[in-house]
């Protein structure tokens, strides 16, 4: 593809990108910018665990990209301002076809130490706020899909969720981090299939990126040094060009999937499904029974406890 193709892409599409002023969002939303897409920055600006707030870094990044883009700076984990950001999408550039749930915050500490507001305030941000976000703009696109907005059929209706390796491997004190982005693999299935008869897609990409939380890391021992000097080298634009590729009319069959994005390498991540059974016929398991057979059949396939910084440990290609 030549370049003015490539940047004439999404000529015409409306997307909204929460936490689209920073990191791995504001690299989403320059990338979609730049294939003809308007952009509502949807982010509040706010600290890494979610403190305080600063309309000036999404008003600063809408300023940057012109006529293609518009801040929009309340927090999206209140339902009401999911569905004003969706409102505004709408009424300023006439609809909306693309939504990526990239905002999140971090409080991370030990399960055993932590204290239960903090949880609150995750899962309201990056899990619920997704959630909201959804709720709000998937009756637009289901209308769009009705209507044939530009051009029978309508091709467009994307929604993206930015999840975590954390949310599926784990990592030591992310409970709560883990627990809203394995949440949002549940929102991105369920979603998938809710909006699949009006041709919406919604699938799921865990990145690896140097942001202001790589940047924040303090390495315990020689492996997470390790960890953070790669990471530190990975540019959020990798993680823009796969979600672009899924908000393209390419995209339009793909949905459902979990895809993962390291610098050059993609890629495509196996969701659960039973890989052994046991089944008795003749009577009820009891535990003796069911420790017995279970030694022989699942104890081979049992999932180690390896966090996603000590299975991805390979020098990144970027
Ligand atoms: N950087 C990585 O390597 C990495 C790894 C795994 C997952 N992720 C995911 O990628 C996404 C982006 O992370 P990042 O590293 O760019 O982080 P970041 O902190 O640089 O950017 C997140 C942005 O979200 C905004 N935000 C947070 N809460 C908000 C709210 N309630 N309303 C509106 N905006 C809000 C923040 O102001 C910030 O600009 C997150 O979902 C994160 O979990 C990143």
């Amino acid at each position: 593809m030549n370049d003015t193709a490539e940047s004439n892409r999404l000529e015409g599409r409306v997307a909204l990108v929460s936490g689209g002023a920073r990191g791995v969002g504001l690299a989403i939303a320059r990338t979609l910018a730049g294939q003809g897409a308007k952009v509502l920055i949807a982010d509040a600006g706010g600290a890494i665990n979610g403190d305080g707030a600063d309309p000036t870094v999404a008003e600063a990044v809408a300023a940057e990209l012109g006529d293609s883009a518009l801040a929009f700076t309340d927090s999206i984990a209140e339902a009401s301002a999911a569905q004003a950001a969706v409102a505004l999408a709408n009424e300023a550039f006439g609809g909306l076809d693309i939504l990526v749930n990239n905002a999140a915050i971090l409080r991370d500490g030990f399960i055993f130490k932590s204290d239960p507001a903090d949880f609150d305030e995750v899962l309201k941000t990056n899990l619920a706020g997704a959630w909201y976000l959804t709720n709000a703009a998937t009756p637009l696109m289901r209308q769009h899909a009705k209507d044939n907005r530009g051009g029978e059929p309508y091709q467009w209706g994307r929604v993206v969720n930015i999840t975590s390796t954390a949310g599926f491997y784990g990592n030591y004190g992310q409970s709560s981090y883990a627990s809203a982005k394995s949440g949002m693999l549940g929102l991105m299935r369920t979603t998938a299939m809710d909006l699949a008869r009006a041709g919406i897609t919604c699938n799921a990409v865990a990145p690896f990126a140097a942001t202001r939380v790589t940047d924040t890391i303090v390495p315990a021992n020689d492996e997470q040094t390790t960890y953070k000097e790669r990471a530190l080298k990975v540019s959020p634009d990798h993680v823009a060009m796969v979600v672009a590729w899924l908000c393209s009319p390419e995209g339009q069959s793909i949905t459902g999937q979990l895809f993962g994005v390291r610098g050059r390498e993609v890629f495509l991540f196996s969701q659960p499904r039973p890989i052994a059974t046991l089944a008795r016929d003749d009577a009820d398991w009891d535990v003796a029974a069911l420790s017995e057979a279970a030694a022989a059949t699942f104890a081979p396939l049992y999932t180690d406890l390896k966090t996603d910084l000590e299975v991805f440990n390979t020098e990144p290609k970027v």
